[in-house]
């Protein structure tokens, strides 16, 4: 396993991570349990800073649907970044955690109308307008509150970035934004325009998640502005935030080659100053989105090894006290993750075994063939990279309680959510009086009780 961050092998042999013994936070926290490495978040948030908001001038606001707690809206308030939040519930953490509204993003294609209603009492920096239903319901809103929403357009571009599939976007066949080549851009920023209790201050795009290649983005950005010179002849209209996504991709496993957050920078901001020189417009302020690449690699999650199924001949199943509940990325999409024995970790890999984990799903395999040292009933496996879409996408399937998330940092962990508990599992189970049993008394969940 390729280590990040803070991780190193501790005196006692145990992977380390932000100076915490990983098999003492299993013992003390419990597994399964994510581990988030705040120096590496930082560092991540920094990188990202300084090349585009030092360099260029440009705004990088986070991802939030990647990772989101209170303490991570923090995290991101201090570094200085923005945040794209996509629903109700995650700008709700944001104000709960007292994020600076004004630099918040609220994205999302089917946004409801109390979304709409709760963002611009909220005060939001921008709304990220996904089609003309939603203009036209932000208009409404807007003008019985008395407000002017500032809004970006979401366009497609028209790009087919090399992803998978299920994480591709900018494609004319998607769900998201409206399309610039048959037209329906035009149509949205004339109506924009028109409207009263809108003011359209920029366009955005995103083609996909997980893009390794930079050209991919010097395209989509280009693209946008040919879109906005356009506008410009059509409307007079003057673009001045250009908002190209997020996506940048990461090292999960052997392979993955990502650029460097830097390189990025210059071809995404070139890309625009360019395409603003040739076309005569003058050079929009640039926004970023990255979620994966900032809080991704700044994630290991711990689990405990229970069951292990050797069959001769074909392969040995090493069964861990997670899987797709708390990672549902390789069930999903057929990710690779690298992994480690953090109790042997300075040990030679001796076999090579599968990870499964305790869903009742046969697709419930976290990796597939990983050279590990003897692997162990009670050894610490930390799976690498689980910073990104791990938590976020955590489901209760098969009742399985969510786990516990701590924040590591010069040896001390903090517990940053809470692991459910069985209790949190039946919370919100309501029993019809109807079916509760004869006697009340003996019914524990009845609600006369
Ligand atoms: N901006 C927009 C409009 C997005 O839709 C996304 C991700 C981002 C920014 C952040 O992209 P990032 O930098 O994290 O790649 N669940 C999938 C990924 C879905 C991506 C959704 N949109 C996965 O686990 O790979």
């Amino acid at each position: 396993m390729r280590f990040h961050g803070t991780m190193t092998v501790n005196s006692r042999g145990h992977l380390e991570i932000g100076g915490c013994d990983a098999v003492e936070l299993a013992a003390n926290f419990g597994t399964p349990l994510y581990v988030l490495d705040e120096e590496l978040f930082r560092q991540n948030c920094r990188e990202y800073y300084q090349a585009f908001c030092q360099k260029y001038g440009a705004e990088v606001i986070y991802a939030a649907k990647t990772l989101l707690t209170t303490a991570i809206c923090r995290l991101v308030e201090e570094e200085g970044l923005g945040m794209d939040v996509v629903s109700g519930g995650e700008l709700y953490t944001a104000l709960k955690a007292g994020f600076p509204m004004e630099r918040v993003y609220f994205h999302g294609n089917n946004k409801s109308r109390e979304e709409l209603q709760l963002a611009l009492e909220a005060r939001v920096g921008r709304i990220v307008v996904d089609n003309l239903y939603e203009l036209e319901m932000l208009e409404r809103l807007a003008a019985a509150m008395g407000a002017r929403a500032r809004v970006i357009l979401r366009l497609t571009p028209g790009i087919e970035a090399h992803t998978h599939e299920y994480i591709k976007t900018g494609q004319i066949d998607s769900k998201f934004g409206l399309v610039i080549e048959n037209g329906q851009a035009l149509e949205g920023v004339k109506r924009a325009l028109e409207l009263d209790h809108i003011e359209l201050c920029g366009l955005h795009c995103h083609i996909g998640s997980q893009i390794f290649e930079l050209e991919s983005y010097a395209h989509a950005a280009r693209v946008m502005m040919e879109f906005a010179a356009l506008a410009a002849r059509e409307t007079g209209w003057v673009l001045e935030e250009l908002d190209l996504g997020g996506g940048l991709g990461i090292y999960y496993a052997a392979g993955d080659q990502p650029p460097s957050v830097a390189e990025y920078a210059d071809v995404v901001v070139g890309a625009v100053r360019e395409s603003a020189l040739a076309l005569g417009l003058p050079v929009p302020r640039v926004i970023v989105e990255p979620g994966r690449s900032i809080s991704g690699p700044a994630g290991t999650t711990l689990y405990t090894v229970g069951a292990v199924k050797n069959i001769p001949g074909v392969r040995k199943y090493v069964a861990v006290d997670g899987g797709m509940g708390d990672n549902p990325r390789p069930a999903l999409y057929r990710a690779r993750y690298e992994a480690c024995l953090a109790n042997k970790a300075s040990a030679p890999p001796e076999e090579v075994v599968s990870i499964a984990g305790k869903c009742c799903e046969s697709g419930d395999m976290l990796i597939w063939d990983i050279a590990l040292p003897r692997v162990e009933p009670g050894d610490i496996l930390a799976v690498s990279c689980t910073g990104a879409y791990n938590y976020s996408m955590s489901m209760n399937y098969n009742r399985l309680p969510r786990p516990a998330m701590v924040l590591v940092r010069k040896g001390r962990a903090e517990l940053i959510l809470k692991r459910e508990t069985y209790e949190d599992i039946v919370r919100n189970d309501v029993m019809p009086e109807r079916l509760c049993k004869k006697h009340p008394a003996e019914d524990p969940v009845c609600a006369v009780n």
